[in-house]
């Protein structure tokens, strides 16, 4: 079957798509879109986080079908060309990237808790990143990046979050 989608603002298909492919497989094997990563495939490591139709999801865990005429969003469309997205950039003057396997996810996860709390408290990004695996940083520098990204974007509107 033919798979049609937007992706980050843009038009993409896919053809040849058997019924059992995931989105995740969608997006990184047939429209050349491999920021979302595949580390579990059974929805636990968050590592394939993107928003479909704004709702943040597993991609792993999302039939492609289902994202048939829908938006959907990756790590890719978090930054503007070369300039980072604050968040990214956190991730990378905070050491919270080191293999980097978790990365794209967290990024989307703790972009989803920014726009609805742009000011979260320690537990509320404890929360937010909880279904969100990382296996090299221990955590400590992810949660100083996520600190420091919505310090950097408390001033700006929310319409000013990006992505
Ligand atoms: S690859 Fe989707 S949750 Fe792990
Ligand atoms: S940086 Fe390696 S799994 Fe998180």
């Amino acid at each position: 079957m033919r798979v049609s989608c937007t992706v980050n603002g843009e038009s993409h298909e896919a053809d040849d798509v058997w019924p059992g492919e995931s989105l995740l497989y969608v997006l990184r094997e047939r429209m050349g879109l491999p920021g979302s990563k595949n580390a579990c495939e059974q929805g636990e490591c968050g590592s394939c986080t993107v928003y479909l139709d704004g709702v943040a999801v597993c991609a792993c865990l999302v039939a492609a079908g289902q994202a048939q005429d829908s938006d959907v969003f990756t790590v890719e469309g978090l930054a503007e060309g070369e300039l980072l997205h604050p968040l990214q950039q956190a991730f990378v003057e905070t050491g919270a990237v080191q293999c980097g396997f978790c990365t794209p996810g967290l990024l989307l996860a703790a972009h989803d808790l920014l726009r609805s709390r742009p000011r979260p408290s320690d537990v509320e990004i404890r929360e937010a990143l909880a279904g969100n695996l990382c296996r090299c940083t221990g955590y400590g520098q992810i949660l100083d990046a996520v600190r420091l990204a919505a310090e950097r974007l408390a001033d700006r509107p929310s319409t000013q979050l990006g992505g």
